[in-house]
C-alpha cells in the first residue's frame, strides 16, 4: 500500500500526471536504448510494491476451505514458481485465503494459525517463500468472522493483527468484507489500512468489498488500497468470467498505477472451461490491467495450462508500466475490439468473439488511434509471430476464443505480409450428412503474396471434397482468395463437437508461411418422437452464470449441492435448473412443434435482481416472460417451434442484483416433436 496524498482529492489527474510520468520514462529508455528500459526503484519513479497489477497465487478457487489447502500444498507451488518459470515471468506473490486461521482467537487476542494445516507454523512458511524471492500474503475479513466462518476478522482488533501480519513477514492482505455488523466500508478498510501503515512494513493492501460501495470511485485507494475487487466471486464457468468480464470492462478510466480494478483470480486450469475460453479469460485479465493471481492447483497442472499462465508476451500487456486498462472499440453482437495503449507507444489489440460460434471480428489502424502509417507490424501474442499489415486488423476467431495483437506503426521489416485464414463453423449436422464450409484468405498486407494454397482437415472417417480450385498463383494486397468444400460427417458419428481444420500456406517476402484456423462441427440428433422432456435429450451447448446446468434439479449452490427444482413451494421432478444469466440451445431439425414450460426464480435463488426468461426459434424470439423476482410464482411458457432448426432458451438477469445467485428453473420444460 502507498500513503495516499491528501492534496490529491481528484484520481483523474493523478492518472494522467502517471501516464504522462511512464511516457517520458518510456521515451528516455528508447533514447537510452533496450538495456535502460526497465528503470531502476529509487531513481525518481513511484516505488510502490503495486506500481503494476499484482502477480502471483491464491488458493481459493483451487481449494476453498478443503483439506488440500495446508503447508505442503504452498511450499509446492512456490518450489513450482521456480522451477516452472513462473517466477521469471513475474509472479511473484504466494497468498493463502480463508481457513488458515484456528477459530478462536488465543489468550492474547492474538490470530492462531492452524496447526493441522501449518504444523511448521507462518514464520518458517513466510521465510520458506521469502528464500525463493517471493512475496507471503494472506487472507481475513473486515468483520467479526471470515466468509467461511472457520476464521475471526479483524473487524476491532486491526492493530493488533496488522502487526501480527508485520511480524510474520507477510507482504499482502487480502481484506474480505463478510459478516461487517453494517459498519460502513470505507471506515473498516480505512482502519486497516491504517493499522497497516503505522507496522511500517510494505504490504499490498487488496480490498474484497465485491464492488458493493464503488471502491473505484476513490476511497479504496485514499484509504491505501492498491486493488479492489469490482464484482462477487468467479466461478470456474465461461458465463461466470463473461458477466465479470461486462462488468469490470467499464471501468478502465478507474485502473492505474497503485490502484487496479480486481474482476476476481484466475480460474486457468480447474477445469469448468476449454483452454480456448482459459486463453479468453487470460488474454482478457491481462487487457483489463487485472491482478493475475493464478487459483489453480499447479501441482496438477497440464501444459497448456502452464503454457497459458506462462505467456509472457500477454503477461507483458498485463505488467505495461503504463498502467492502463483496455478501452471498448467495439461491443458489437458480442464481437469485442478492446485497446490498451502500451509504454513503447503501440497498443494491444484484443479481438474477443463472445459469440457460440466462429466469427470474424475486424478494425483498423485509424479506429485503435495508431499513428498514420503505410505499414504496420502485428504481433499475435498467442501464435508468437509478426506480420504486416496495411492497416486492417482483423482475425477470424473461434467461438468463445480471443486473438491479441500488439500492433506499432512501424515497417515490419522482413516479416511476411497479414494473410489471414477465414471460415465459419459447419454448425449442426445429422450423421451422414453433408454441410458447406467457405474458407478464405484475405490479404491484408501491403504485398502481393505468392503459391496460396488452402486445405481442409477433418477427423477420420469423414469426408472432405474441394469443390473449386484451392491454389492460387498470387494473392493482391487487399484481394480475397475464396475456396467451397463439402463436408460430410459419417454414418453412425456419435453427437457432440468434432474440430475441422483450416490450413492456409502461402509464400511471402521469401518465407512460407502456414496458418490454422479450428473450426467445430457439431453432430446432432433430434428428439425422440413424441413429447419429451428436455432434461432427458441432450444439448448442443450450454452456457451458465456458474457451475453447470443441472437436469431434473436446481442449480448448484456454493457448497456444490443441489436440491430438487422448487419454484414458490411447488417442488417439479423434471426440468433444467440454471443460474442467471444462461442459455442452453437444442437441436430440433425441423421436426418439432409445441414448448412449454414453467419458469421461475428456484426457491434456493438470493439476491435481489429479476429474471427474464426467453425462447428462441432460430433468429426469433417466440415467447417471453416478464422480469421474475424470487416474489413470483412460476409462469406458464408454451411457443410453437415448428420448422425450427434450433431452440435457445435464455434467461437473462437484469444486473441489479449485485451479490447473488439467480437460480433459473426451466420446471417441467418439454417437446413435442415428429417421430
Ligand atoms: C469471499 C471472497 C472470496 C473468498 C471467500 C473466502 O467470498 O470474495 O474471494 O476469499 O470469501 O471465504
Amino acid at each position: 500500500m502507498r500513503t495516499p496524498n491528501p492534496s490529491r482529492p481528484q484520481r483523474s489527474p493523478h492518472r494522467r500526471l502517471a501516464a504522462a510520468v511512464a511516457l517520458a520514462l518510456a521515451a528516455a529508455a528508447l533514447a537510452a536504448g533496450p538495456a535502460a528500459a526497465k528503470p531502476e526503484p529509487g531513481g525518481g519513479q513511484p516505488d510502490t510494491a503495486a506500481d503494476t497489477p499484482p502477480m502471483g497465487f491464491n488458493n481459493w478457487n483451487a481449494t476453498q476451505c478443503g483439506e488440500d489447502f495446508n503447508e505442503d500444498m504452498i511450499m509446492g507451488i512456490a518450489d513450482l514458481f521456480v522451477e516452472k518459470g513462473l517466477k521469471d515471468a513475474g509472479y511473484e506473490y504466494i497468498n493463502l485465503d480463508d481457513c488458515w486461521a484456528e477459530y478462536d482467537r488465543d489468550e492474547n487476542g492474538k490470530l492462531v494459525v492452524n496447526a493441522e494445516r501449518f504444523p511448521s507454523g507462518f514464520e518458517a512458511l513466510a521465510d520458506y517463500i521469502h528464500s525463493k524471492g517471493l512475496k507471503f500474503g494472506v487472507y481475513t475479513s473486515a468483520g467479526t468472522r471470515t466468509c467461511s466462518g472457520d476464521m475471526p476478522g479483524s473487524l476491532g482488533h486491526e492493530a493488533s493483527d496488522a502487526q501480527q501480519f508485520a511480524d510474520w513477514g507477510v507482504d499482502y492482505l487480502k481484506y474480505d468484507n463478510c459478516n461487517n455488523q453494517g459498519v460502513p466500508a470505507e471506515e473498516r478498510y480505512a482502519a486497516m489500512g491504517d493499522a497497516l501503515e503505522a507496522t511500517g512494513r510494505d504490504i499490498v493492501y487488496s480490498i474484497c468489498e465485491w464492488g458493493d460501495n464503488e471502491p473505484w470511485s476513490g476511497w479504496a485507494e485514499e484509504v491505501g488500497g492498491d486493488l479492489w475487487r469490482t464484482t462477487f466471486d468467479i466461478s470456474d464457468s465461461y458465463g461466470s468470467m463473461l458477466s465479470i468480464f461486462k462488468d469490470n470492462v467499464e471501468l478502465a478510466e478507474y485502473a492505474g498505477p497503485g490502484g487496479w480494478n480486481d474482476p476476481d483470480m484466475l480460474q486457468v486450469g480447474n477445469g469448468g472451461m476449454t483452454d480456448t475460453e482459459y486463453r479468453s479469460h487470460f488474454s482478457l485479465w491481462a487487457m483489463m490491467a487485472a491482478p493475475l493471481l493464478i487459483g489453480t492447483d499447479l501441482r496438477d497442472a497440464t501444459d497448456a495450462t502452464y503454457e497459458i499462465l506462462g505467456n509472457e508476451e500477454v503477461i507483458a500487456v498485463d505488467q505495461d508500466r503504463l498502467g492502463e486498462q483496455a478501452a471498448v472499440v467495439s461491443p458489437e453482437d458480442g464481437l469485442w475490439v478492446l485497446k490498451k495503449r502500451l509504454a513503447d507507444g503501440s497498443y494491444a489489440v484484443a479481438l474477443f468473439n463472445e459469440t457460440g460460434a466462429a466469427q470474424t471480428i475486424a478494425t483498423d489502424a485509424d479506429a485503435i488511434g495508431l499513428r498514420r502509417s503505410g505499414s504496420y507490424q502485428i504481433r499475435d501474442l498467442w501464435e508468437h509471430e509478426t506480420y504486416e499489415t496495411a492497416g486492417t486488423i482483423a482475425a477470424t476467431v473461434p467461438a468463445h476464443g480471443t486473438v491479441v495483437y500488439k500492433v506499432a506503426a512501424s515497417h515490419a521489416g522482413s516479416s511476411p505480409a497479414d494473410v489471414q485464414v477465414g471460415g465459419s463453423d459447419l454448425g449442426q449436422v445429422e450423421a451422414g450428412d453433408a454441410a458447406a464450409l467457405t474458407a478464405t484468405a484475405v490479404n491484408n498486407g501491403r504485398t502481393t503474396v505468392e503459391s496460396v494454397s488452402v486445405d481442409v482437415d477433418a477427423p477420420r472417417g469423414w469426408d472432405v471434397d474441394a469443390t473449386t480450385d484451392t491454389r492460387a498463383r498470387t494473392l493482391k494486397s487487399g484481394r480475397t482468395f475464396t475456396t467451397e468444400w463439402e463436408v460430410t460427417a459419417p454414418d453412425g458419428a456419435a453427437p457432440g463437437a468434432y474440430e475441422i481444420t483450416v490450413t492456409l500456406e502461402y509464400k511471402s517476402k521469401g518465407k512460407r508461411v502456414e496458418r490454422d484456423l479450428v473450426l467445430t462441427a457439431v453432430v446432432v440428433e433430434p428428439p425422440p418422437g413424441g413429447t419429451s422432456y428436455l432434461s432427458d435429450v441432450d444439448w448442443v451447448s450450454a452456457v451458465n452464470e456458474s457451475g453447470e446446468v443441472q437436469r431434473d434439479a436446481a442449480a448448484l449452490g456454493f457448497n456444490g449441492t443441489s436440491g430438487p427444482i422448487t419454484i414458490g413451494g411447488t417442488v417439479y421432478e423434471k426440468g433444467l435448473g440454471t443460474v442467471a444469466t444462461s442459455e442452453v440451445v437444442y437441436y430440433l431439425g425441423g421436426r418439432c412443434g409445441a414448448f412449454a414450460a414453467d419458469v421461475g426464480l428456484d426457491d434456493s435463488a438470493f439476491g435481489t435482481g429479476a429474471v427474464t426468461f426467453e425462447v428462441w426459434a432460430d433468429g426469433e424470439k417466440v415467447a417471453a416472460s416478464a422480469a421474475l423476482t424470487g416474489d413470483d410464482a412460476a409462469a406458464a411458457l408454451a411457443a410453437d417451434l415448428t420448422g425450427a432448426s434450433s431452440v435457445r432458451l435464455t434467461a437473462t438477469s437484469d444486473g441489479s442484483g449485485g451479490i447473488g445467485r439467480l437460480a433459473a428453473d426451466w420446471a417441467d420444460a418439454t417437446i413435442t416433436c415428429a417421430a
